[in-house]
């Protein structure tokens, strides 16, 4: 086993008594500018779930009927309305679910749980697809999924940007996977992550 609780994807699979989630951080580059002098400098794709819970896009996959990533790409379509190819390359982590039981709206018993976190880089003008289908052609629009949302990157004169964003209420560990994955991807440096984490407890804890 890797650090902190990591599995293979072999490991992973070969895991008997758990089921198996695989959700996704969709993103690209931009050149747009807020109030046309902040840069945004990338999208980031997350949404508000049915549960009032921000997390990322994805959801329950059976790997004895379809791949990780098939799964996957079918809960996209589902979910943001685009049948999104995600590859295994674009794995970044597996790993046992904090809880060692997890509720499902669609299983009356508890099941251990197994996520599988995946990012995945696009054009700006995909990512502008995947916002119009989320509320036209997703099925799962209004029910599952209650809107996506772009993830501020930024930290305005006021201190609000990413440091506001990161109080609110996240399901299992995407608030981790989403700063985990800005840093490592370099969309913001260590300082300006620090100041945001620094600001979104001062305000709110
Ligand atoms: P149902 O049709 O209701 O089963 O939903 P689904 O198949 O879309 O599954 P969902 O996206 O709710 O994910 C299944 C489980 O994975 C959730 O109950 C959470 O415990 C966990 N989960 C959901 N989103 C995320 C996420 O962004 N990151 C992580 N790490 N876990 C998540
Ligand atoms: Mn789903
Ligand atoms: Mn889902
Ligand atoms: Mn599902
Ligand atoms: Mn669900
Ligand atoms: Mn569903």
């Amino acid at each position: 086993m890797m650090a902190s609780g990591q599995l293979s994807r072999e490991e992973a699979l070969a895991c008997s008594g758990y089921r198996h989630a695989c959700h996704v951080m969709l993103y690209s580059d931009t050149k747009t500018q807020l109030f046309g002098k902040i840069p945004i400098r990338h999208i980031v794709l997350m949404q508000m779930r049915y549960d009032g819970l921000l997390g990322f896009p994805g959801g329950l996959v059976n790997p004895s009927k379809e791949t990780l990533e098939a799964g996957l790409t079918r809960e996209l379509l589902e979910e943001v309305g685009v049948a999104v190819p995600v590859s295994e390359e674009d794995l970044v982590a597996s790993r046992y679910a904090p809880a060692p039981f997890v509720f499902s709206s669609s299983s009356s018993s508890p099941y251990r749980l197994i996520t599988h976190f995946y990012v995945k880089k696009m054009e700006e003008e995909q990512i502008r697809e995947v916002e119009r289908a989320a509320v036209s052609t997703a099925t799962d629009h209004g029910l599952e999924v209650l809107g996506m949302v772009r993830v501020p990157l930024y930290t305005t004169k006021s201190k609000g940007g990413l440091g506001s964003f990161l109080t609110h209420s996240f399901i299992g560990n995407s608030r981790s996977q989403l700063v985990d994955s800005v840093l490592r991807l370099n969309m913001v440096s260590a300082e300006e992550l620090h100041r945001a984490l620094t600001h979104s407890l001062k305000t709110y804890s």
